[in-house]
């Protein structure tokens, strides 16, 4: 009854799926009138040679491109600067993003800068971009963050060593082409970190307060797939059928939480991937166990029915074994990868606690948590990872 009352409203860039679906690429940057486009990317997909047909499809729709590649894991504000300043200096008219989730933001990014000037750190929060980007095409060489669907940025400040959200209707990219091609030539760790990511995406986006009729259908059937996909091991690297699996799952999961939003998982671990600069997936996993022990009272039904489809027995009802079996079920979704997931190993003391509870407690992902914890209860939360 709840759902019917309430106000949802839906964003969805257009999407071309399939093996190659990178060729329309130049189709693309044709229809947008982009001349010549900044190819936003990382040194490593570059030195791949499925590159070559993107190029050949620019060059073939007569698009000039400059290629942009200076851009790091947890993408920096001055990596965004950089790349703003080489898009007009050549008097660019759109971003061709291909590489992962810091690629990805990191386009998104330039874009901004591109159309409304000043710093990327001025567009820090919910709705503060003002002009639409240019056309951004996206590429996605990774299956998880969903960045090539989402309205969502994660921009890295160096100083402050925060991970900071922008979100915002304009963020939403114009068309991404979900190729399975690009994803064959990810290390199974990279593959393993995303997929969680998209998982994580799924779960959130499910126990929302901010999840309606459409969100849940894709939430769902994503963490459905999920479980399907996983555990991802070596043997499968080169099958289309598993990539295009993971493609799927996580675009459901970006559609679900775009529109619905995240939750604590994302709070905290957006606070201590930028304080100890972990890659997302892994700070994802470090905090996953508490927050959903945190969160579980307050959306039994939903995260039983999770719980279920992870392949956790029906015959478990108690519910910290419910949360128990569903964390060792992702867990044995990592396989072989074996990342530690306590927070000291990675330099944490519990001196820096008081740190990361102000940076999650002001992360706009607590908004759409299913419980809203306050500075005790992050506190211990924190704690409890060390
Ligand atoms: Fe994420």
């Amino acid at each position: 009854m709840e759902m019917v009352r309430e106000h949802r409203k839906f964003v969805v860039p257009e999407i071309i799926t399939g093996e190659n679906a990178r060729i329309y690429a130049g189709k693309y940057a044709s229809n947008f009138h982009s001349d010549t486009v900044l190819i936003a990317t990382d040194t490593n997909a570059f030195r791949q040679k499925w590159i070559l047909e993107i190029l050949l499809s620019l060059d073939e729709a007569g698009t000039e491109y400059i290629i942009f590649s200076d851009i790091e894991p947890n993408p920096r504000d001055y990596n965004v600067m950089a790349g703003a300043e080489a898009y007009l200096s050549e008097e660019c008219t759109g971003i061709l993003a291909i590489g992962g989730g810091s690629v990805l933001d990191c386009a998104k990014g330039i874009g901004i800068v591109a159309a409304n000037g000043g710093n990327i750190l001025d567009y820090i929060g919910v709705d503060l971009v003002k002009n639409p980007m240019p056309p951004l095409i996206c590429v996605p060489t990774t299956a998880g963050s969903a960045a090539d669907v989402s309205q969502y940025a994660v921009i890295r400040n160096a100083a402050k060593k925060t991970k900071n959200l922008i979100i915002s209707k304009s963020l939403v990219p114009d068309v991404t082409l979900l190729d399975t091609v690009p994803l064959m030539t990810q290390p199974v760790d990279v593959t393993v970190n995303s997929g969680i990511d998209a998982l994580t995406h799924g779960i959130e986006a499910y126990v929302s307060n901010g999840a309606s009729h459409f969100s849940d259908l894709l939430a769902l059937e994503s963490i459905k797939l999920s479980a399907g996909f996983f555990p991802f091991s070596v043997d499968k690297a080169d099958d289309p059928d598993y990539r295009f699996q993971s493609l799927m799952a996580s675009m459901y999961a970006g559609i679900a939480f775009s529109n619905a939003g995240l939750g604590l998982i994302h709070a905290m671990s957006h606070a201590i991937g930028g304080l100890y600069d972990l890659p997302h997936g892994i700070a994802s996993s470090i905090v996953m166990r508490s927050a959903i022990q945190y969160n579980y009272s307050s959306s039994i039904r939903k995260y039983q029915k999770i719980a279920r489809i992870l392949g956790v027995s029906p015959d478990i009802t108690d519910d910290k074994k419910v949360v128990k079996g569903m964390f060792e079920k992702i867990m044995g979704m990592r396989g072989s990868i074996d990342n530690p997931l306590s927070l000291s190993v990675y330099g944490a003391s519990k001196d820096d606690i008081p740190d990361l509870v102000a940076r999650s407690a002001g992360d706009p992902c607590i908004a759409t948590n299913p419980r809203i914890p306050g500075q005790k209860d992050l506190s211990n939360l924190f704690e409890s990872l060390l």
